[in-house]
Protein backbone atom coordinates (compact mmCIF):
# COMPACT_ATOMS: atom_id res chain seq x y z
CA UNK A 1 0.00 0.00 0.00
CA UNK A 2 1.05 3.50 -0.91
CA UNK A 3 1.79 5.80 1.81
CA UNK A 4 -0.58 8.24 2.32
CA UNK A 5 0.41 12.08 1.54
CA UNK A 6 -0.23 14.75 4.12
CA UNK A 7 -1.50 17.82 3.10
CA UNK A 8 -2.30 21.21 3.65
CA UNK A 9 -6.33 22.42 3.77
CA UNK A 10 -5.96 22.86 0.30
CA UNK A 11 -5.11 19.69 -0.51
CA UNK A 12 -1.34 20.29 -1.58
CA UNK A 13 1.60 18.12 -0.56
CA UNK A 14 3.56 19.20 2.77
CA UNK A 15 6.98 18.97 2.56
CA UNK A 16 8.19 18.91 6.08
CA UNK A 17 5.37 18.20 8.76
CA UNK A 18 8.85 18.12 11.42
CA UNK A 19 10.49 21.53 10.86
CA UNK A 20 9.53 25.24 9.89
CA UNK A 21 11.12 26.86 6.69
CA UNK A 22 13.51 29.78 8.48
CA UNK A 23 15.69 32.30 6.85
CA UNK A 24 18.73 30.45 6.58
CA UNK A 25 19.51 27.55 9.04
CA UNK A 26 19.53 29.57 12.35
CA UNK A 27 17.36 32.61 11.03
CA UNK A 28 13.98 33.71 12.15
CA UNK A 29 11.09 31.76 10.41
CA UNK A 30 9.45 32.82 7.24
CA UNK A 31 6.23 34.41 6.83
CA UNK A 32 5.31 32.34 3.83
CA UNK A 33 5.59 28.82 5.56
CA UNK A 34 1.90 28.29 4.51
CA UNK A 35 1.97 24.86 6.59
CA UNK A 36 2.78 26.52 10.23
CA UNK A 37 0.85 29.09 9.91
CA UNK A 38 -2.08 27.27 8.61
CA UNK A 39 -1.85 24.78 11.32
CA UNK A 40 -0.81 27.32 13.96
CA UNK A 41 -3.86 29.39 13.41
CA UNK A 42 -6.20 26.22 12.74
CA UNK A 43 -5.21 25.11 16.38
CA UNK A 44 -6.01 27.96 18.30
CA UNK A 45 -10.07 27.82 16.88
CA UNK A 46 -10.26 24.06 17.78
CA UNK A 47 -12.25 25.18 20.80
CA UNK A 48 -15.72 26.37 20.42
CA UNK A 49 -17.69 27.65 23.39
CA UNK A 50 -18.93 25.11 25.57
CA UNK A 51 -22.52 24.45 26.60
CA UNK A 52 -23.61 27.05 29.24
CA UNK A 53 -25.31 24.00 31.11
CA UNK A 54 -24.70 20.52 30.83
CA UNK A 55 -20.85 21.16 29.22
CA UNK A 56 -19.24 17.57 29.99
CA UNK A 57 -21.15 15.03 28.46
CA UNK A 58 -20.80 11.47 26.64
CA UNK A 59 -23.28 10.17 23.62
CA UNK A 60 -24.04 7.02 21.44
CA UNK A 61 -25.99 6.16 18.81
CA UNK A 62 -28.63 3.50 18.91
CA UNK A 63 -32.12 2.68 17.92
CA UNK A 64 -35.57 2.54 19.26
CA UNK A 65 -37.79 0.11 18.92
CA UNK A 66 -41.97 0.19 19.55
CA UNK A 67 -42.93 -3.00 21.33
CA UNK A 68 -46.26 -1.77 22.56
CA UNK A 69 -49.65 -0.03 20.38
CA UNK A 70 -49.87 3.74 21.57
CA UNK A 71 -51.65 4.85 18.17
CA UNK A 72 -54.80 5.67 20.32
CA UNK A 73 -52.84 8.44 22.14
CA UNK A 74 -50.24 9.98 19.23
CA UNK A 75 -50.22 9.83 15.29
CA UNK A 76 -46.37 10.14 15.58
CA UNK A 77 -44.96 8.50 12.87
CA UNK A 78 -42.10 6.72 14.69
CA UNK A 79 -44.37 4.83 17.52
CA UNK A 80 -47.00 4.13 14.96
CA UNK A 81 -46.03 0.06 14.44
CA UNK A 82 -45.01 -2.09 16.90
CA UNK A 83 -41.96 -3.47 15.74
CA UNK A 84 -40.76 -0.32 13.50
CA UNK A 85 -37.08 0.85 14.40
CA UNK A 86 -35.96 4.06 14.76
CA UNK A 87 -32.26 5.15 14.79
CA UNK A 88 -31.07 7.41 17.59
CA UNK A 89 -28.24 9.62 19.31
CA UNK A 90 -28.83 9.51 22.90
CA UNK A 91 -26.42 12.51 24.96
CA UNK A 92 -25.77 12.04 28.39
CA UNK A 93 -24.62 14.62 30.89
CA UNK A 94 -23.62 16.42 34.13
CA UNK A 95 -25.43 19.58 34.49
CA UNK A 96 -23.42 22.04 36.77
CA UNK A 97 -19.62 21.91 35.89
CA UNK A 98 -17.39 23.02 32.72
CA UNK A 99 -15.87 20.82 30.57
CA UNK A 100 -13.14 20.06 32.63
CA UNK A 101 -15.16 18.94 35.56
CA UNK A 102 -15.35 15.11 36.99
CA UNK A 103 -18.37 12.76 36.04
CA UNK A 104 -18.54 11.06 39.45
CA UNK A 105 -20.36 14.07 41.30
CA UNK A 106 -24.01 14.87 42.65
CA UNK A 107 -25.66 16.79 39.63
CA UNK A 108 -28.80 15.88 37.96
CA UNK A 109 -27.53 14.08 34.75
CA UNK A 110 -28.95 15.18 31.22
CA UNK A 111 -30.18 12.15 29.19
CA UNK A 112 -30.93 13.94 25.72
CA UNK A 113 -32.89 11.59 23.19
CA UNK A 114 -32.71 12.27 19.11
CA UNK A 115 -35.14 10.24 17.41
CA UNK A 116 -34.18 10.66 13.31
CA UNK A 117 -37.73 9.92 12.24
CA UNK A 118 -39.20 10.03 8.54
CA UNK A 119 -41.34 13.22 9.61
CA UNK A 120 -38.27 15.03 10.94
CA UNK A 121 -35.86 14.59 14.31
CA UNK A 122 -37.61 14.36 17.32
CA UNK A 123 -35.67 15.50 20.33
CA UNK A 124 -36.62 14.49 24.07
CA UNK A 125 -33.93 16.37 25.94
CA UNK A 126 -34.93 15.11 29.66
CA UNK A 127 -32.99 14.75 32.86
CA UNK A 128 -32.35 10.96 35.23
CA UNK A 129 -34.76 13.00 38.03
CA UNK A 130 -38.53 13.68 36.60
CA UNK A 131 -38.86 16.81 38.36
CA UNK A 132 -36.87 20.10 38.30
CA UNK A 133 -35.42 22.70 41.27
CA UNK A 134 -37.79 25.46 39.28
CA UNK A 135 -41.11 25.92 38.04
CA UNK A 136 -41.30 29.29 35.57
CA UNK A 137 -37.83 29.69 33.39
CA UNK A 138 -37.50 33.34 34.09
CA UNK A 139 -35.82 32.03 36.89
CA UNK A 140 -33.32 29.76 35.22
CA UNK A 141 -29.80 32.61 34.87
CA UNK A 142 -30.05 33.03 38.65
CA UNK A 143 -30.50 29.53 39.64
CA UNK A 144 -27.23 28.64 37.31
CA UNK A 145 -25.07 30.90 38.01
CA UNK A 146 -26.11 29.72 41.87
CA UNK A 147 -24.89 26.61 40.86
CA UNK A 148 -22.05 27.03 38.72
CA UNK A 149 -18.69 28.38 39.59
CA UNK A 150 -18.60 31.61 41.63
CA UNK A 151 -16.67 34.11 39.29
CA UNK A 152 -14.38 35.62 42.30
CA UNK A 153 -13.46 31.78 44.17
CA UNK A 154 -13.66 29.68 40.89
CA UNK A 155 -15.55 26.99 42.62
CA UNK A 156 -18.88 26.22 43.48
CA UNK A 157 -20.09 27.80 46.34
CA UNK A 158 -22.09 26.44 49.11
CA UNK A 159 -23.23 29.87 50.17
CA UNK A 160 -24.49 30.49 46.39
CA UNK A 161 -26.29 27.10 46.13
CA UNK A 162 -27.91 26.95 49.25
CA UNK A 163 -29.09 31.11 49.05
CA UNK A 164 -30.93 29.82 45.88
CA UNK A 165 -32.70 27.55 47.47
CA UNK A 166 -33.54 28.91 50.55
CA UNK A 167 -35.17 32.00 48.36
CA UNK A 168 -37.32 28.57 46.26
CA UNK A 169 -39.29 26.41 48.28
CA UNK A 170 -40.43 24.95 44.81
CA UNK A 171 -37.04 23.34 45.34
CA UNK A 172 -37.59 21.08 47.81
CA UNK A 173 -38.39 18.06 45.97
CA UNK A 174 -35.70 17.66 43.52
CA UNK A 175 -33.40 18.77 46.57
CA UNK A 176 -34.12 16.29 48.50
CA UNK A 177 -34.36 13.86 45.04
CA UNK A 178 -30.53 15.50 44.45
CA UNK A 179 -29.27 14.35 48.02
CA UNK A 180 -30.52 11.43 48.21
CA UNK A 181 -28.99 7.69 46.71
CA UNK A 182 -29.64 8.67 43.50
CA UNK A 183 -28.10 11.78 43.17
CA UNK A 184 -24.81 10.27 42.44
CA UNK A 185 -25.37 7.36 39.62
CA UNK A 186 -22.94 4.73 39.35
CA UNK A 187 -22.36 4.92 35.70
CA UNK A 188 -24.93 6.76 32.61
CA UNK A 189 -26.60 2.79 31.88
CA UNK A 190 -27.37 2.83 35.47
CA UNK A 191 -29.54 5.50 35.65
CA UNK A 192 -33.17 6.36 34.20
CA UNK A 193 -34.20 8.87 32.15
CA UNK A 194 -37.38 10.91 32.07
CA UNK A 195 -38.85 13.62 29.66
CA UNK A 196 -39.48 15.46 32.72
CA UNK A 197 -42.32 18.12 31.25
CA UNK A 198 -45.27 17.27 30.93
CA UNK A 199 -45.93 17.00 26.70
CA UNK A 200 -48.91 16.75 24.47
CA UNK A 201 -49.36 13.89 22.49
CA UNK A 202 -52.35 14.27 19.81
CA UNK A 203 -53.83 10.86 18.16
CA UNK A 204 -55.28 10.80 13.92
CA UNK A 205 -58.53 11.70 15.22
CA UNK A 206 -56.85 15.26 16.79
CA UNK A 207 -57.59 13.75 20.19
CA UNK A 208 -54.75 15.24 22.75
CA UNK A 209 -53.51 13.91 25.62
CA UNK A 210 -50.93 15.15 27.82
CA UNK A 211 -47.87 12.58 28.67
CA UNK A 212 -44.71 12.07 31.08
CA UNK A 213 -41.71 10.09 29.76
CA UNK A 214 -40.18 7.14 31.89
CA UNK A 215 -36.97 5.71 30.33
CA UNK A 216 -36.18 2.88 32.89
CA UNK A 217 -32.68 1.72 32.72
CA UNK A 218 -32.27 -2.61 32.23
CA UNK A 219 -29.17 -2.37 33.82
CA UNK A 220 -30.78 -1.69 37.06
CA UNK A 221 -30.30 1.09 38.92
CA UNK A 222 -26.97 1.63 40.58
CA UNK A 223 -25.82 4.73 42.89
CA UNK A 224 -22.78 5.64 44.52
CA UNK A 225 -22.23 7.07 48.11
CA UNK A 226 -20.71 10.47 48.91
CA UNK A 227 -17.62 9.12 49.60
CA UNK A 228 -17.44 6.68 46.79
CA UNK A 229 -18.22 9.10 44.61
CA UNK A 230 -15.61 11.48 46.12
CA UNK A 231 -13.34 8.71 45.57
CA UNK A 232 -14.10 7.85 42.15
CA UNK A 233 -14.21 11.75 40.56
CA UNK A 234 -10.42 11.94 42.00
CA UNK A 235 -8.92 8.98 40.40
CA UNK A 236 -11.01 8.91 37.01
CA UNK A 237 -12.47 12.37 36.33
CA UNK A 238 -14.10 10.27 33.41
CA UNK A 239 -15.31 7.63 34.97
CA UNK A 240 -19.08 7.77 33.21
CA UNK A 241 -17.50 8.51 29.63
CA UNK A 242 -15.09 5.48 30.26
CA UNK A 243 -17.66 2.88 31.22
CA UNK A 244 -20.22 3.59 28.02
CA UNK A 245 -17.48 3.69 25.50
CA UNK A 246 -15.88 0.61 27.09
CA UNK A 247 -19.57 -1.17 27.23
CA UNK A 248 -20.23 -0.34 24.02
CA UNK A 249 -17.15 -1.80 22.95
CA UNK A 250 -17.12 -4.63 24.39
CA UNK A 251 -21.10 -5.55 22.54
CA UNK A 252 -22.47 -4.88 26.06
CA UNK A 253 -25.33 -2.53 24.78
CA UNK A 254 -26.91 -0.68 27.41
CA UNK A 255 -31.03 -0.04 26.94
CA UNK A 256 -34.10 1.37 28.32
CA UNK A 257 -37.44 0.77 28.12
CA UNK A 258 -39.75 3.60 27.87
CA UNK A 259 -43.06 3.97 29.58
CA UNK A 260 -45.18 6.84 29.46
CA UNK A 261 -48.04 7.93 31.73
CA UNK A 262 -51.08 9.29 30.11
CA UNK A 263 -53.65 12.16 31.19
CA UNK A 264 -56.21 12.86 29.25
CA UNK A 265 -56.66 16.48 28.06
CA UNK A 266 -59.63 16.72 29.78
CA UNK A 267 -58.39 15.53 33.10
CA UNK A 268 -56.03 18.63 33.47
CA UNK A 269 -58.00 21.81 34.63
CA UNK A 270 -59.59 19.61 37.99
CA UNK A 271 -56.45 17.52 38.73
CA UNK A 272 -55.27 18.17 42.43
CA UNK A 273 -52.42 20.14 41.45
CA UNK A 274 -51.07 21.97 38.38
CA UNK A 275 -50.18 18.57 35.82
CA UNK A 276 -47.64 21.48 34.39
CA UNK A 277 -46.01 22.06 37.40
CA UNK A 278 -42.29 20.79 36.69
CA UNK A 279 -41.06 20.22 40.04
CA UNK A 280 -44.15 17.54 40.75
CA UNK A 281 -44.73 14.07 39.61
CA UNK A 282 -48.09 12.74 38.54
CA UNK A 283 -48.78 9.48 41.35
CA UNK A 284 -48.70 5.84 39.23
CA UNK A 285 -51.72 5.31 41.16
CA UNK A 286 -53.37 8.24 39.27
CA UNK A 287 -51.41 7.37 36.17
CA UNK A 288 -50.29 4.13 35.28
CA UNK A 289 -47.00 3.59 33.31
CA UNK A 290 -47.59 2.09 29.88
CA UNK A 291 -45.16 0.80 27.95
CA UNK A 292 -44.08 2.09 24.95
CA UNK A 293 -40.80 0.51 23.54
CA UNK A 294 -37.24 0.27 23.92
CA UNK A 295 -33.95 2.01 23.37
CA UNK A 296 -30.91 0.36 22.74
CA UNK A 297 -27.79 2.38 22.53
CA UNK A 298 -24.91 0.14 19.92
CA UNK A 299 -22.82 2.34 18.51
CA UNK A 300 -20.08 4.96 19.57
CA UNK A 301 -19.30 8.15 17.84
CA UNK A 302 -16.33 7.90 16.04
CA UNK A 303 -15.36 11.63 16.77
CA UNK A 304 -16.54 12.90 20.03
CA UNK A 305 -16.24 16.81 19.02
CA UNK A 306 -17.92 15.92 15.22
CA UNK A 307 -20.42 14.33 17.13
CA UNK A 308 -20.99 14.71 20.49
CA UNK A 309 -19.70 18.29 21.10
CA UNK A 310 -21.45 19.95 18.21
CA UNK A 311 -24.77 17.87 19.35
CA UNK A 312 -28.00 20.32 19.24
CA UNK A 313 -30.66 18.69 21.26
CA UNK A 314 -33.90 21.24 21.34
CA UNK A 315 -37.29 20.53 23.10
CA UNK A 316 -39.13 22.43 20.15
CA UNK A 317 -38.15 19.64 17.92
CA UNK A 318 -41.46 17.84 17.78
CA UNK A 319 -42.84 15.69 14.54
CA UNK A 320 -46.64 15.55 14.34
CA UNK A 321 -48.59 13.90 16.93
CA UNK A 322 -46.21 15.37 19.40
CA UNK A 323 -45.80 18.91 20.62
CA UNK A 324 -45.91 20.97 23.95
CA UNK A 325 -47.94 21.52 27.60
CA UNK A 326 -48.41 24.36 28.89
CA UNK A 327 -45.53 23.62 31.13
CA UNK A 328 -44.12 27.43 31.36
CA UNK A 329 -40.61 25.66 31.97
CA UNK A 330 -40.85 23.74 28.98
CA UNK A 331 -42.16 26.94 27.01
CA UNK A 332 -39.37 29.30 27.88
CA UNK A 333 -36.78 25.92 27.04
CA UNK A 334 -38.62 26.08 23.16
CA UNK A 335 -36.42 29.54 23.01
CA UNK A 336 -33.71 28.48 24.93
CA UNK A 337 -31.86 25.76 22.96
CA UNK A 338 -32.29 26.61 18.99
CA UNK A 339 -31.14 29.94 20.54
CA UNK A 340 -28.04 28.56 22.58
CA UNK A 341 -26.85 26.68 19.18
CA UNK A 342 -27.18 29.49 16.62
CA UNK A 343 -24.56 31.09 19.33
CA UNK A 344 -22.21 27.82 19.57
CA UNK A 345 -22.77 25.84 16.72
CA UNK A 346 -24.03 28.75 14.17
CA UNK A 347 -26.85 29.24 12.04
CA UNK A 348 -26.28 25.97 10.00
CA UNK A 349 -26.05 23.33 12.79
CA UNK A 350 -28.74 21.61 11.64
CA UNK A 351 -26.42 20.54 8.64
CA UNK A 352 -23.79 18.61 10.26
CA UNK A 353 -24.34 14.84 10.17
CA UNK A 354 -25.51 14.44 13.96
CA UNK A 355 -28.15 16.94 13.69
CA UNK A 356 -29.23 16.84 9.73
CA UNK A 357 -32.77 15.27 9.41
CA UNK A 358 -31.12 12.29 7.80
CA UNK A 359 -34.22 9.94 7.93
CA UNK A 360 -36.80 12.62 6.07
CA UNK A 361 -37.67 12.02 2.44
CA UNK A 362 -34.89 13.51 0.34
CA UNK A 363 -32.34 13.22 3.20
CA UNK A 364 -32.39 16.81 4.46
CA UNK A 365 -34.45 19.98 5.82
CA UNK A 366 -36.32 21.24 2.73
CA UNK A 367 -37.02 25.18 2.92
CA UNK A 368 -35.91 28.41 2.00
CA UNK A 369 -33.28 29.14 4.65
CA UNK A 370 -30.03 30.54 3.05
CA UNK A 371 -26.70 31.37 3.57
CA UNK A 372 -24.87 31.97 6.53
CA UNK A 373 -21.69 30.71 8.15
CA UNK A 374 -20.76 27.73 7.14
CA UNK A 375 -23.41 27.11 4.47
CA UNK A 376 -22.66 24.03 2.66
CA UNK A 377 -25.82 22.88 1.33
CA UNK A 378 -26.07 23.44 -2.44
CA UNK A 379 -29.34 25.70 -3.18
CA UNK A 380 -29.51 26.98 -6.53
CA UNK A 381 -29.58 26.66 -10.09
CA UNK A 382 -33.46 26.23 -10.59
CA UNK A 383 -34.45 26.34 -6.79
CA UNK A 384 -36.01 29.21 -5.44
CA UNK A 385 -35.38 31.02 -2.29
CA UNK A 386 -38.53 32.64 -1.86
CA UNK A 387 -42.28 31.16 -1.20
CA UNK A 388 -44.76 30.81 -2.39
CA UNK A 389 -43.38 30.55 -5.90
CA UNK A 390 -44.38 29.14 -9.18
CA UNK A 391 -41.38 26.60 -9.43
CA UNK A 392 -42.70 23.43 -7.60
CA UNK A 393 -40.78 24.57 -4.36
CA UNK A 394 -41.56 23.11 -1.17
CA UNK A 395 -44.61 24.22 0.62
CA UNK A 396 -46.98 24.04 3.84
CA UNK A 397 -49.33 21.11 4.72
CA UNK A 398 -51.88 22.82 6.55
CA UNK A 399 -51.64 20.52 9.24
CA UNK A 400 -50.71 21.66 12.81
CA UNK A 401 -48.17 19.24 14.06
CA UNK A 402 -50.58 18.62 17.87
CA UNK A 403 -53.63 20.18 19.07
CA UNK A 404 -54.11 23.70 19.95
CA UNK A 405 -54.16 24.52 23.35
CA UNK A 406 -56.88 26.37 24.57
CA UNK A 407 -56.31 29.46 26.52
CA UNK A 408 -58.28 31.73 28.80
CA UNK A 409 -57.72 35.43 30.73
CA UNK A 410 -54.94 38.25 29.88
CA UNK A 411 -51.26 38.67 29.30
CA UNK A 412 -49.12 39.24 32.47
CA UNK A 413 -47.01 38.15 34.65
CA UNK A 414 -49.15 35.36 36.69
CA UNK A 415 -48.33 32.42 38.68
CA UNK A 416 -49.68 29.25 37.41
CA UNK A 417 -53.77 28.49 37.18
CA UNK A 418 -54.20 27.20 41.31
CA UNK A 419 -55.25 23.86 41.96
CA UNK A 420 -56.45 22.37 45.25
CA UNK A 421 -53.06 20.64 46.48
CA UNK A 422 -50.26 23.11 45.21
CA UNK A 423 -48.20 23.59 48.24
CA UNK A 424 -44.17 23.36 47.31
CA UNK A 425 -43.72 20.12 50.04
CA UNK A 426 -45.78 17.95 49.90
CA UNK A 427 -44.33 15.26 47.36
CA UNK A 428 -40.85 16.36 49.55
CA UNK A 429 -42.66 14.43 52.22
CA UNK A 430 -43.65 12.01 50.22
CA UNK A 431 -40.46 11.22 48.42
CA UNK A 432 -38.47 11.45 52.24
CA UNK A 433 -41.42 8.80 53.62
CA UNK A 434 -40.64 6.48 51.19
CA UNK A 435 -37.07 6.05 51.72
CA UNK A 436 -35.79 3.18 53.96
CA UNK A 437 -34.00 4.11 57.30
CA UNK A 438 -30.77 3.55 55.79
CA UNK A 439 -31.45 6.22 52.63
CA UNK A 440 -33.08 8.82 55.29
CA UNK A 441 -29.33 8.90 57.04
CA UNK A 442 -27.73 9.21 54.27
CA UNK A 443 -29.72 11.82 52.88
CA UNK A 444 -29.73 13.47 55.98
CA UNK A 445 -25.96 13.65 56.50
CA UNK A 446 -25.62 14.63 52.40
CA UNK A 447 -27.93 18.16 52.89
CA UNK A 448 -26.51 18.46 56.32
CA UNK A 449 -22.97 17.81 55.34
CA UNK A 450 -23.61 21.37 52.57
CA UNK A 451 -25.92 23.18 54.52
CA UNK A 452 -23.35 23.48 57.30
CA UNK A 453 -21.20 24.92 55.43
CA UNK A 454 -23.07 27.79 54.70
CA UNK A 455 -21.92 31.22 56.33
CA UNK A 456 -25.16 33.00 57.17
CA UNK A 457 -27.25 31.55 59.18
CA UNK A 458 -30.56 33.23 58.08
CA UNK A 459 -29.85 31.29 55.00
CA UNK A 460 -29.57 27.89 56.74
CA UNK A 461 -33.12 28.74 58.57
CA UNK A 462 -34.48 29.17 55.70
CA UNK A 463 -33.59 25.68 54.39
CA UNK A 464 -34.49 23.94 57.25
CA UNK A 465 -37.74 25.91 57.06
CA UNK A 466 -38.27 23.97 53.72
CA UNK A 467 -36.98 20.17 55.11
CA UNK A 468 -39.94 20.71 58.10
CA UNK A 469 -42.52 21.73 55.84
CA UNK A 470 -42.17 19.13 54.16
CA UNK A 471 -42.14 16.14 56.57
CA UNK A 472 -42.00 16.72 60.38
CA UNK A 473 -39.33 13.91 60.95
CA UNK A 474 -36.86 15.05 58.09
CA UNK A 475 -37.03 18.84 59.25
CA UNK A 476 -36.09 17.36 62.70
CA UNK A 477 -33.28 15.65 61.43
CA UNK A 478 -31.62 17.81 58.94
CA UNK A 479 -31.49 20.51 61.83
CA UNK A 480 -30.16 18.21 64.48
CA UNK A 481 -27.68 16.95 62.11
CA UNK A 482 -26.44 20.59 60.53
CA UNK A 483 -26.03 21.78 64.34
CA UNK A 484 -24.14 19.02 65.23
CA UNK A 485 -21.64 19.64 62.24
CA UNK A 486 -21.92 23.74 62.87
CA UNK A 487 -21.17 23.19 67.19
CA UNK A 488 -18.16 21.22 66.08
C1 LIG B 1 -28.74 22.01 27.95
C2 LIG B 1 -31.32 25.96 28.95
C3 LIG B 1 -34.15 23.36 31.90
C4 LIG B 1 -32.08 19.33 30.25
C5 LIG B 1 -29.17 23.31 28.00
C6 LIG B 1 -28.58 24.41 27.29
C7 LIG B 1 -29.31 25.51 27.56
C8 LIG B 1 -30.36 25.12 28.46
C9 LIG B 1 -29.09 26.92 27.02
C10 LIG B 1 -27.35 24.31 26.41
C11 LIG B 1 -27.80 23.94 25.01
C12 LIG B 1 -26.67 23.82 24.04
O1 LIG B 1 -25.75 24.66 24.08
O2 LIG B 1 -26.71 22.89 23.23
C13 LIG B 1 -32.33 25.60 29.82
C14 LIG B 1 -33.36 26.49 30.32
C15 LIG B 1 -34.14 25.76 31.17
C16 LIG B 1 -33.61 24.40 31.18
C17 LIG B 1 -33.50 27.95 29.95
C18 LIG B 1 -35.34 26.14 31.97
C19 LIG B 1 -36.13 27.14 31.66
C20 LIG B 1 -33.88 22.03 31.67
C21 LIG B 1 -34.67 20.93 32.15
C22 LIG B 1 -34.09 19.80 31.67
C23 LIG B 1 -32.93 20.19 30.90
C24 LIG B 1 -35.94 21.06 32.99
C25 LIG B 1 -34.50 18.37 31.83
C26 LIG B 1 -35.74 18.00 32.06
C27 LIG B 1 -31.00 19.72 29.49
C28 LIG B 1 -30.09 18.78 28.86
C29 LIG B 1 -29.13 19.56 28.20
C30 LIG B 1 -29.46 20.94 28.44
C31 LIG B 1 -30.17 17.27 28.91
C32 LIG B 1 -27.95 19.02 27.41
C33 LIG B 1 -28.38 18.68 26.00
C34 LIG B 1 -27.23 18.08 25.25
O3 LIG B 1 -26.82 16.97 25.63
O4 LIG B 1 -26.73 18.72 24.31
N1 LIG B 1 -30.25 23.76 28.73
N2 LIG B 1 -32.51 24.35 30.35
N3 LIG B 1 -32.82 21.55 30.93
N4 LIG B 1 -30.59 21.01 29.22
FE1 LIG B 1 -31.55 22.66 29.79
Amino acid sequence: MSQRVLTTESGAPVADNQNSASAGVGGPLLLQDQHLLEKLARFNRERIPERVVHARGSGAYGYFEVTDDVTAYTSADFLGEVGKRTETFLRFSTVADSLGGADAVRDPRGFAVKFYTEEGNYDLVGNNTPVFFIKDPIKFPDFIHSQKRDPFTGKQEPDNVWDFWAHAPEATHQVTWLMGDRGIPASYRHMNGYGSHTYQWTNAEGEAFFVKYHFKTNQGVRCLSAEQGAELAGKDANSHQTDLLQAIERGVNPSWTLHVQVMPAADAADYRFNPFDLTKVWPHSDYPLRRVGRLVLDRNPDNIFAEVEQAAFSPNNFVPGIGPSPDKMLQGRLFAYADAHRYRLGVNHTQLAVNAPKAVPGGSADNYGRDGLMASNAYGRDRRNYEPNSYDGPTETGKPLSAPLAVTGHTGTHEAPAHTKDDDFFQAGELYRLMSAEEKSRLVANIAGGLSQVSRDDVIEKNLAHFHAADADYGKRVEAAVRALRDD
